[in-house]
């Protein structure tokens, strides 16, 4: 038996991975419903959806007549309930594993195609622990995207041991066929493949800042022009957010007991002071806009 392309879209969470993800998929004609937990964090995820499309116009990526088109094809609920006719929900909340398996066991409830894919964005809590929150784990997968995920073309696809061939295929034809995305596969290791290498390079840095070894613009200038990177790491931890690269560095080290995954002392407390980087104003350096 085939199982139909997706088209009926369900993000959970429309922070910056959300927003980005319910705007790839409305630009790529799917039908999206977004959810966020009341009135307030909806309004602002739809404002944040909307100007990353006018971001598109204004740069000549999308045509109006685009942007009109992507902008009907998103709706916005804050009732999980909504979400009984998705054949796809990603989630994408704040890096808590108790906030998230309380998401997958809603999802697992309310979703009701039994082929459905019920995906995480999580960056680095292992998926086969909110599967187990489910009682379809088959259905649960991986999707990671990257920030800014308008911009960057790869999904990491985590199947688990027991994730469905059926779902990791409808999967990954989604990410690649309809989104336009290129998909690498990773074991269900914390971390996957990207942020396991990042994430040492990225509180290597901060160790560099903190030891007093080199100035946050030097190493971000060294990494710059000496490697070619698009930003260095202090730039980079700051659009990530310093609480996200924390909570990933926690789990990851919680995983593999690596000391060089452990958060240093000078990003825990940059967290604690709220500079969390461009969402707040301020990181490694300071942003006179909140973050698009
Ligand atoms: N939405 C849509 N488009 C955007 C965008 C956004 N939020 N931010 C930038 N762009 C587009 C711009 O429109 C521009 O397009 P153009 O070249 O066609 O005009 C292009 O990207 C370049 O943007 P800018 O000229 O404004 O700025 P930069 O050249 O400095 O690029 C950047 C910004 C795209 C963020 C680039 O520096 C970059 O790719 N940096 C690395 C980002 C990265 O490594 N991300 C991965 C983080 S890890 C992760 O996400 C995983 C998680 O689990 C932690």
């Amino acid at each position: 038996m085939t199982i139909d392309q997706i088209s009926r879209v369900g993000i959970v969470g429309a922070g910056q991975m959300g927003a980005g993800i319910a705007e790839v998929c409305a630009r790529a004609h799917a039908d999206v419903l977004v959810y966020e937990a009341s009135r307030d964090l909806v309004s602002a995820g739809r404002a944040r959806i909307f100007r990353s499309l006018d971001r598109g116009v204004s740069s000549g990526k999308l045509t109006e007549r685009e942007r009109e088109q992507a902008s009907c094809r998103l709706r916005f609920t804050s009732d999980l309930d909504d979400f009984a006719d998705r054949q796809l929900a990603v989630e994408a909340i704040v890096e808590d594993e108790d906030a998230k398996i309380e998401i997958f066991r809603a999802l697992d409830g309310v979703v009701a195609d039994p082929d459905a894919v019920l995906a995480s964005n999580t960056s680095s809590i292992p998926i086969m622990k909110l599967g187990m929150a489910t009682a379809n784990a088959g259905r649960v997968i991986g999707m990671h995207f990257f920030n800014p995920v308008p911009v960057l073309p790869l999904v990491e696809l985590v199947t688990t041991l027991v994730t469905s061939d059926a779902v990791s295929r409808r999967a990954e034809s989604f990410a690649y066929d309809v989104l336009g995305k290129q998909v690498v596969r990773s074991a269900d290791r914390s971390g996957f493949v990207v942020n396991a290498l990042l994430v040492p390079y990225l509180l290597s840095a901060i160790r560099m800042v903190e030891s007093g070894f080199a100035t946050a613009d030097d190493v971000d200038k060294a990494m710059v022009l000496g490697c070619a990177h698009p930003m260095g790491p202090l730039k980079l931890t700051d659009l990530v957010g310093l609480d996200t690269v924390k909570a990933i560095a926690d789990k990851m080290y919680e995983e593999f007991k690596e000391p060089l995954y452990s958060p240093p002392p000078l990003l825990l407390r940059m967290v604690e002071a709220g500079r969390l980087g461009k969402k707040s104003g301020r990181g490694f350096y300071r942003y006179d806009a909140p973050a698009r």
